[in-house]
């Protein structure tokens, strides 16, 4: 009882909260701010109506405090309109939001300020912590209107026209967002000794990438004693940097060069920075000279980056092979080469590379089979040497690694598949389509217990499906597409759980031995194809390397091949046996795969009839029966597949009516049907009432409750005036025979005529 009261308590007062609105002063400022960012005649923010009952906390642009019902959000992006040409800001509309935490202004066209005086009483807004003003036009001046914002914390100028240093002449100024811990500056035009001149003993992240800073950057006062990332990208440092200059920053961890021309770092022995340095990226250089990375004391705890990284020197250029160089890096822990036009065959001395964890190598021209060598790598999980012209067999050693993803495909590889992978229990990835594998798909197939992803498509695969695929409970995406395989689909393939990937993919990146004295090496050669030049980079990273890399593979649903990754890979879940041999019946225990998205048994010899219990595959979105033999009727019941977008039975034997045309079976065409002579009703041109008298092969074997269609009509007229003819028939034979009820009978139908 008491609880009720305390349910009605909280209703009445969330009822009365609710329609208190917000508050008015704040209503009133904010229709303000409307004006001003239609001015002089702009359209945006129609639902923002002046209207004593209007409740601004439902805009949706607004978020206001559960406690005080003040705003705590203001998030107008790109609310006006450009042709209106610039905006200039009063600060004095913002005032009145007292409790404004964060406040969103990006991309308005904002060049300046009406008001001084508004800013001088800027500090009165005590709560603002987050400002983001990117993407407009302020100019370097802006910095020192902000400094009254005494709580800020986050604050974006990315892309203004902030320019050139001088204004910077201020640390004493800018020294008073003692509270800013992120600022982002890039896209501007800064130049010059910028860093020099900030002083904020807070800020952690820095953003200066996209200036046209030179390498006088570089030089900082001790002012930025917090900072732990700097991103310095795509600027113009030029030359050799002495990494020295960045001593000043002792809690620097992330450090990004990357994009600059710069073709050496000097790092004497007693620099401190790199004992710190977790993470310093150095990607898409154009050029990395005999110099880089030179004398490299300080990275000792790295192990040995004392390598050969003189000899990435110049540009690796287009058609080469993978350098010899390489193969004294011997504490690399990720090698991205791909994209390379690369040539040649696959090194052996890969083999001595013993930290590897991950071999990217995809797109390239390399040619001659996979070395043994491979199989010392006792640490590797990721391996990616598709899209190249490797041939011979698959490796038969790689049982006892931990293997986890292992792309192959597209290349020339043949042979059998005898006990490559055998017994492997951490395999989640094997892509081997689209090579010349031969030979049955081996039993021991079912021993990869965390399998999840096996793609054997375009070989020449023939003989049956083992049963033991069967179990294989983390299945989430199989393709035995265009193969010779033969025989029946296996029934326990209903038994797989099919679930999406979804609460695997940690599990897949355990490295934990792998990480090697404070870092892991990494080296790419990526290429930029535009200029037809590679450039390589080196990162050093104290995150999994093998989060830099990409999971990705190819399948085919709704008839397009799609590469998925990321979390779309994860949410993927599909059969595909098409372009086989394969005959008998569609097993019914195919209905128990609930969590399947797509199905293809298109282009085989199944014959039989279309279960009824596929309208259980309740989020599957392709379904192809198309290019088979099956007969009998399409079960009325498939129209529960809410999810369907793509259908297909055409070039069977199927007769009868079509499915209703609701849901999603109002979308498909005729194309889904065509090839079955004895199919009738919309959308074939075909209608079911002719199709009654012309049909003698009507098959109604299929044992299902049928609810539509002229031809069970026919059978319900013939079967309602049996069953009557029956029932009379049986009630007279009982009154002849027993008197009794007879009697009861009589007296019944009396009653029941006199009451009337
Ligand atoms: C605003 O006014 C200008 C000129 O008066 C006109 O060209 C423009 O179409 C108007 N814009 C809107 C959104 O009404
Ligand atoms: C005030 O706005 C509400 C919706 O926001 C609307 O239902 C109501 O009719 C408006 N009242 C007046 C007087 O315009
Ligand atoms: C725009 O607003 C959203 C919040 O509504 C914010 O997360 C985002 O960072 C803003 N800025 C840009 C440039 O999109
Ligand atoms: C700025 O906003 C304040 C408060 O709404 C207003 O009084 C003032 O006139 C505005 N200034 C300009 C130049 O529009
Ligand atoms: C910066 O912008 C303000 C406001 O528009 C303007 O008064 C000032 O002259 C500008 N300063 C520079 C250096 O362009
Ligand atoms: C920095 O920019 C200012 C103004 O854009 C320019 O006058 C100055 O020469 C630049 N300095 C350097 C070192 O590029
Ligand atoms: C700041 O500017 C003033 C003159 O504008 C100059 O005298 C002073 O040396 C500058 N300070 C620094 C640190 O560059
Ligand atoms: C800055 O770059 C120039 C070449 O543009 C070079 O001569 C100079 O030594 C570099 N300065 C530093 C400190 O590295
Ligand atoms: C691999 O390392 C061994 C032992 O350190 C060495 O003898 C061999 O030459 C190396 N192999 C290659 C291909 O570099
Ligand atoms: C595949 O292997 C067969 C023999 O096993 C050979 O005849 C055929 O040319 C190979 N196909 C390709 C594309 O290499
Ligand atoms: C690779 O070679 C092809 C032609 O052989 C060329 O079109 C392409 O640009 C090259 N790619 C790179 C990254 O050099
Ligand atoms: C398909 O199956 C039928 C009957 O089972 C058989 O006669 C026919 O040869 C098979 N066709 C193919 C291409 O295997």
């Amino acid at each position: 009882m008491g609880r009720l009261c305390l349910l009605v308590m909280m209703l009445v007062l969330l009822n009365g909260y609710c329609c208190l609105g917000c508050w008015k002063q704040e209503r009133i400022a904010l229709l303000q701010i409307k004006v001003d960012i239609n001015f002089p005649n702009g359209t945006s923010l129609r639902r923002w109506v002046d209207n004593e009952t209007a409740n601004c906390c439902d805009w949706k642009e607004i978020e206001c405090s559960v406690d005080t019902g003040r705003v705590i959000q203001i998030s107008l992006n790109e609310t006006r309109d450009w042709s209106l040409g610039d905006w200039y800001f009063n600060a004095s509309l913002f005032l009145p939001f007292k409790e404004l935490r964060t406040l969103h202004l990006s991309g308005n066209s904002l060049v300046g300020w009406v008001e001084n005086e508004g800013f001088e009483r800027l500090s009165m807004l005590m709560n603002l912590q987050v400002v983001d003003l990117s993407y407009n036009n302020f100019n370097i001046s802006i910095l020192s209107r902000l400094l009254r914002l005494p709580s800020l914390k986050y604050l974006s100028l990315q892309s203004n026209n902030l320019e050139g240093s001088t204004h910077f002449n201020s640390s004493e100024r800018l020294s008073r967002l003692n509270n800013l811990e992120v600022l982002d500056l890039s896209l501007n035009n800064l130049n010059g000794s910028i860093l020099s001149f900030l002083s904020l003993s807070n800020l952690e992240i820095l953003h200066l990438s996209y200036n046209w800073s030179d390498n006088s950057t570089l030089s900082f006062a001790g002012g930025l004693s917090s900072l732990k990332s700097l991103d310095l990208s795509a600027n113009k440092i030029k030359g050799t940097v002495d990494m020295r200059e960045l001593d000043a920053l002792t809690n620097l961890e992330v450090l990004d060069l990357s994009s600059n021309e710069i073709d050496s770092l000097v790092t004497p022995k007693d620099t401190k920075i790199l004992k710190k340095l977790k993470v310093l990226r150095l990607r898409g250089l154009k050029k990395i000279s005999r110099n880089l990375l030179q004398s490299l004391g300080a990275f000792s705890s790295l192990k040995t980056l004392n390598l050969g990284l003189n000899t990435f020197e110049g540009t690796i250029t287009a058609e080469g092979m993978i350098p010899k160089s390489l193969s004294l890096m011997t504490s690399l822990v990720l090698l991205d080469v791909s994209s390379n036009n690369l040539t040649g065959m696959l090194p052996r001395w890969l083999g001595n590379m013993t930290y590897l964890l991950g071999i990217v190598m995809s797109k390239n021209h390399l040619q001659g089979s996979i070395p043994t060598q491979f199989c010392k790598l006792d640490i590797l999980e990721f391996v990616d040497l598709s899209e190249n012209n490797l041939s011979g067999s698959i490796p038969s050693c790689l049982n006892r690694s931990r293997i986890t993803h292992v792309y192959l495909n597209k290349n020339r590889l043949e042979g059998p598949l005898t006990r490559a992978f055998y017994n492997n229990s951490s395999l989640v990835t094997l892509d081997l389509s689209h090579n010349n594998l031969t030979d049955t798909i081996p039993k021991w197939i079912g021993s990869l217990s965390a399998l999840s992803i096996l793609l054997l498509k375009g070989n020449q695969f023939k003989g049956r499906i083992p049963i033991q695929l069967c179990h294989l409970n983390r299945l989430s995406i199989m393709d035995f597409s265009h193969n010779n395989l033969f025989g029946p689909i296996p029934h326990c393939l209903g038994k797989i759980n099919m679930g999406s990937t979804t609460g695997q993919s940690n599990a897949m990146w355990s490295i934990g031995e792998s990480y090697i004295g404070g870092g892991y090496l990494v080296s790419y050669m990526e290429s930029t194809s535009l200029i037809g030049l590679h450039s390589s980079s080196l990162m050093i990273l104290n995150e999994d390397p093998l989060s830099e890399v990409q999971l990705q593979v190819e399948f085919t649903t709704k008839r397009n091949s799609l590469l998925y990754n990321g979390s779309i890979l994860n949410y993927m879940s599909g059969i595909d046996l098409s372009c086989n041999q394969l005959a008998g019946e569609i097993p019914l225990e195919l209905g128990n795969l609930s969590d399947i998205r797509a199905l293809n048994l298109s282009h085989n010899n199944l014959t039989g009839t279309i279960p009824v219990t596929l309208s259980k595959l309740k989020q599957v979105e392709s379904l192809d029966l198309s290019y088979n033999n099956l007969n009998g009727r399409i079960p009325t019941q498939l129209i529960e597949l809410n999810a369907l977008a793509v259908f297909s039975v055409a070039h069977n034997n199927l007769s009868g009516a079509l499915p209703e045309r609701k849901a999603q079976f109002g979308t498909f065409e005729e194309t889904s049907y065509e090839g079955n002579p004895l199919l009738c009703g919309p959308p074939l041109h075909k209608s079911c009432t002719k199709n009654r008298a012309t049909s003698p092969m009507r098959n109604v074997s299929n044992g299902e409750v049928e609810e539509d269609g002229f031809v069970d009509m026919d059978a319900f007229y013939i079967t309602f005036v049996v069953s009557y003819i029956i029932v009379l028939l049986g009630i007279a034979i009982v009154l002849y025979i027993n008197p009794y009820w007879r009697q009861a009978w009589f007296y019944f139908i009396e009653v029941y005529i006199t009451s009337r």
